[in-house]
């Protein structure tokens, strides 16, 4: 499938990892250090993001035997839920955020699905990468922090902190262990884009390593910028007087 991106100023960062993995705390430090540096920052989830996104992640997330009592949803439910959910947030947030030259730092992204509905659920990795591309335009993070913690540790954590419990969180512990080796496997398979960053210390540990990760790959882009706007200089014919 063909697509068409416009080109940008901005950089999508995303946060990645199985349940309580802390991507959420440590998306929000970010955030704040990086607006102290003078950096224009906008943060935002998924599934959400958005009115119509919200809505959405309602319906997906929400706790078994909620009212009203619902069948139980397909896999196909859930995932063409998610990727409708993200087309409303790559057009109506990502993207124009992208374009006014932000950094958009976003607590879960298209790696999600292939964790979770691709080596987890089962789903063809081919047409959820795909489908993915239909929803994104084509849109993909220049960053991703994987944050790294054992199933055990993360749902003992959401449990301890009493974070929002969601569908999933009832989900086996096989399922989470599916998930956390597929995150593994993305990782191992794109090492460029994504870091994988150890969750387990203290929070303000991980946040040191959080910070270096991204200083050196704002260096980097900074650099590359740099050069690219000095080959366009270099490639211009001299004007004639
Ligand atoms: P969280 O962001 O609070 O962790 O909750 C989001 C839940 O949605 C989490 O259980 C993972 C799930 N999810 C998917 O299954 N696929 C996706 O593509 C995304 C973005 C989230």
């Amino acid at each position: 499938m063909a697509v068409r991106r416009k080109s940008r100023s901005g950089l999508l960062i995303t946060f990645e990892g199985v349940e309580g993995s802390g991507k959420t705390t440590q998306l929000r430090r970010l955030a704040t250090l990086l607006r102290q540096d003078g950096y224009r920052v906008v943060e935002t989830r998924e599934p959400g993001g958005t009115a119509t996104a919200e809505r959405i992640r309602e319906i997906l997330l929400s706790k078994p035997g909620r009212l009203p009592v619902t069948e139980p949803m397909t896999a196909a439910c859930e995932v063409l839920l998610i990727l409708a959910a993200r087309s409303q947030h790559v057009t109506h947030v990502i993207e124009p955020a992208l374009q006014a030259g932000s950094i958009v730092l976003c607590d879960r992204f298209s790696d999600s699905t292939l964790a979770y509905q691709g080596y987890a659920r089962g789903l063809d990795l081919a047409m959820l990468r795909e489908m993915n591309r239909l929803a994104t335009g084509g849109l993909e993070p220049d960053l991703t922090l994987l944050l790294e913690v054992p199933v055990a540790s993360g749902l003992i954590r959401r449990r301890k902190f009493a974070l929002e419990q969601n569908r999933l969180d009832h989900e086996t512990s096989e399922f989470h262990e599916k998930v956390r080796r597929g995150f593994q496997a993305l990782a191992a398979g794109d090492p460029k884009r994504i870091k994988r960053i150890d969750g387990l210390p203290h929070p303000e540990t991980v946040a040191l390593e959080v910070r270096s990760v991204v200083g050196a790959f704002l260096t980097k882009a900074r650099v590359n910028r740099l050069r690219t706007v000095m080959s366009a200089l270099r490639a211009r014919p001299p004007r004639s007087r």
